[in-house]
């Protein structure tokens, strides 16, 4: 149950390995979180940032193992979530891929790969969870989205597709939800360093995990459906929406 002013005190965070998720969950532990779930695939792996999280304050920290791939599993590791902690006050969706756009575009084991890490095996724990927070009365749910699903590109649109797709899904899932007492914040950022993007490019408006994890902190504490990091990438994205098809394939982006 969220405390008397409204401050999370327990969050599952779907991909504890993720750097945007570890530095959420350190951003909201420096509040009054106190109680967290580290979930990912390898458990020994997220043990460092279960001790991080311990030494800034966190005074329970679980590991707990799940795959976004095995769907057959989704509803008995929800389940186990729950029954371990009791009410969950926010559940981080920060997993995900970039893949590899080549390989992806001529085979499509690797396009499906992509597609459900970060579409098909996000929907099928954003079901998972919202039932559960749902029937506790209250929670938030915050999805890692992308700029690269608001239109997809030439260079990464197998990336782009599976952030479109679970942008629209929660989009529904957030109106569905209103007036249960659960609420969804889409957070769209842009280029972030991590080791996500290591080696590449960085984009115009690169920024930090640190630089989304305030942002998520703030949108939740105000009650946001959707953000933007940076902020600015919201005018950006909303004149590239519009630029013609032909021209549009054409920009260095
Ligand atoms: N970095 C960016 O520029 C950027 C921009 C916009 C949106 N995002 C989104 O933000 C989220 C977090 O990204 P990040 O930059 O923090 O990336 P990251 O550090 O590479 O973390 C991604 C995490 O996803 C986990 N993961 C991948 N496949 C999984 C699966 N099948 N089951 C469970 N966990 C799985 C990885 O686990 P392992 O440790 O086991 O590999 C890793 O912990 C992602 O959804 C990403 O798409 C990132």
């Amino acid at each position: 149950m969220k405390d008397s002013l409204g401050g999370v005190q327990t969050v599952l965070v779907l991909g504890g390995g993720s750097e945007i998720g570890l530095a959420t969950a350190r951003r909201l532990v420096a509040d009054r979180t106190r109680t967290v779930i580290l979930a990912g695939r390898d458990t020994e792996a997220l043990r460092s940032g279960a001790d991080e999280l311990r030494r800034l304050g966190a005074t329970r920290v679980e590991v707990m193992q799940f795959d976004a791939l095995n769907r057959d599993s989704h509803q008995s590791f929800i389940d186990e979530c729950w029954s371990t902690v009791g009410d969950i006050d926010l559940v981080l969706f920060a997993f995900g891929v970039l893949g590899d756009q080549d390989v992806a575009e001529h085979d499509s084991k690797e396009a499906l790969r992509i597609i459900d890490s970060n579409f098909t095996g996000a929907v099928s724990l954003l079901i998972g969870s919202a039932e559960r927070l749902k029937a506790q009365g209250h929670g938030s749910i915050v999805v890692l989205s992308s700029v690269a699903g608001e239109r997809s590109r030439r260079s990464n649109f197998v990336y782009g597709a599976s952030k479109a797709g679970l942008d629209a899904f929660s989009q529904g899932l957030g109106d569905s939800l209103i007036g249960t007492g659960v609420h969804v914040l889409i957070v769209r950022p842009g280029f972030v360093h991590t080791k996500m993007t290591e080696g590449l490019d960085a984009a115009p408006l690169s920024t930090t995990p640190e630089a989304v994890a305030e942002a998520i902190f703030d949108g939740i504490a105000k009650g946001r459906e959707i953000v933007w990091v940076p902020a600015a990438l919201r005018g950006v994205m909303s004149g590239l929406r519009h630029v013609p098809r032909p021209l549009f394939r054409r920009l260095p982006i």
